[in-house]
């Protein structure tokens, strides 16, 4: 069993766990790592602060195993579009998770 729920600033160090290890799969994301942890925390932070959606889905035993987030576009005329970014562990998928985001 999973939950999704809107993420926090202490879901940080095992989001960016997660997004990496994502990323080293080396063939979804835009880059092979994640980027650090300071970046990681900024972006976090700022989707908390500007009301993006990001949301993280967990575990049972607490870990994060998912994230799927939204980054509006800045400016009177982008802030209607928006990038999507998602991601299940491996282990994970093809079990509905992607969809309850
Ligand atoms: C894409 C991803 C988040 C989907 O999560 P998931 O929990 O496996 O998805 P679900 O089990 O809820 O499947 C939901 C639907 O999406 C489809 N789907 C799953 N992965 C897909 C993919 N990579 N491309 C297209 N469709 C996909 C499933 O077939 C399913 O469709 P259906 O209900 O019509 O059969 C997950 O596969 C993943 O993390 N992939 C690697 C990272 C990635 O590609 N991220 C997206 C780019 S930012």
């Amino acid at each position: 069993m999973t939950r999704v729920r809107p993420i926090t600033e202490a879901d940080i160090p095992g989001f960016h766990a997660t997004l990496d290890a994502v990323a080293r799969e080396s063939s979804f994301l835009r880059g092979s790592q994640a980027p650090p942890l300071d970046d990681v925390a900024s972006f976090v932070r700022g989707n908390i602060q500007t009301r993006n959606p990001q949301f993280v889905a967990l575990s049972d035993q607490g870990s994060i195993v998912g994230w799927c987030d939204i980054v509006r576009g800045r400016g009177e005329h982008e802030s209607h579009l928006g990038e999507l970014g998602m991601g299940v562990m491996a282990q994970w998928r093809g079990a509905g998770l992607g969809r309850q985001f």
